[in-house]
């Protein structure tokens, strides 16, 4: 089974999409129900108990993991001096601690079972961004996390891939400022392309780990 966090909208939901249409179960962690998913594991990401209550789901179904990917995630866009702790937490909490969590958890089954993990951070991880202090910081601490899984993982047949795509079409910016970017006209990439991409990186043979993508868009 393929599990993803955030398959109920944006990338995540159009990743399910593709694994669906290959046949694949897939299960989906996210406050909402995805359509493109066997199972939804209704969870607050953002929650350490609801997170250990999605992991004795996960194992309770006793069915072999090949892919976790930790695509859920919040923006947020803020000028410097109105940085609050409560906003930092929220953030970190769902972009970076959740997978942490999750993968922690599940470490004795990845590595049985041998499955993959993708860790979705963004190109905003590789540079700074204005008003985006909070978000960025994030992003590069889940680049982080994928050096440092790489390193526990190496050995196995477990591979981690950092995915890491520039701007592309979903609500996630409206989300965080109110202001609907996806009818724009603007050259940002599409959701369903961004999904083929990461798909494809996780369809490469085993003995092939992509350690980092970086998809730009094209200027
Ligand atoms: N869009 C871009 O331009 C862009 C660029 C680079 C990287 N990314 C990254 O790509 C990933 C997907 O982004 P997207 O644009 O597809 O966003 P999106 O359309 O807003 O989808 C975000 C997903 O995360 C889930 N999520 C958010 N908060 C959650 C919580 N507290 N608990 C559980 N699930 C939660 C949402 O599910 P529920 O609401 O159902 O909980 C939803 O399925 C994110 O990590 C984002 O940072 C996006």
């Amino acid at each position: 089974m393929i599990i993803i966090t955030g398959a109920s909208d944006g990338l995540g939901l159009q990743v399910a999409k593709l694994y669906k249409e290959a046949g694949k179960k897939v299960i989906n962690i996210s406050r909402r129900k995805s359509e493109f998913t066997d199972s939804n594991i209704l969870c607050d990401l953002s929650n350490e108990e609801e997170i250990k209550g999605a992991v004795s789901e996960i194992l309770k179904m006793d069915e072999k993991i090949e892919a976790i990917i930790n695509c859920a995630g919040v923006l947020s866009v803020q000028k410097l001096e109105k940085i609050t702790g409560a906003e930092f937490d929220r953030l970190l909490s769902v972009n970076v601690k959740a997978a942490i969590l999750l993968i922690s958890n599940l470490i004795k089954k990845i590595k049985q079972d041998e499955a993959d993990i993708v860790n979705v951070a963004s190109s905003v991880g590789l540079k700074g961004y204005l008003d985006q202090a909070v978000y960025g910081a994030s992003k590069w601490a889940m680049r982080g996390f994928s050096a440092n899984l790489q390193l526990e993982l190496k050995g196995t047949k477990s591979r981690v891939i950092s995915f890491c795509p520039g701007g592309f079409k979903t609500k996630l910016f409206e989300k965080a400022t109110g202001v609907d970017n996806t009818a724009d006209g603007s050259e940002w990439m599409r959701a369903e392309d961004v999904a083929l991409a990461l798909k494809h990186t996780l369809d490469l043979p085993k003995n092939m780990e992509v350690s980092e993508i970086i998809i730009n868009r094209k200027s």
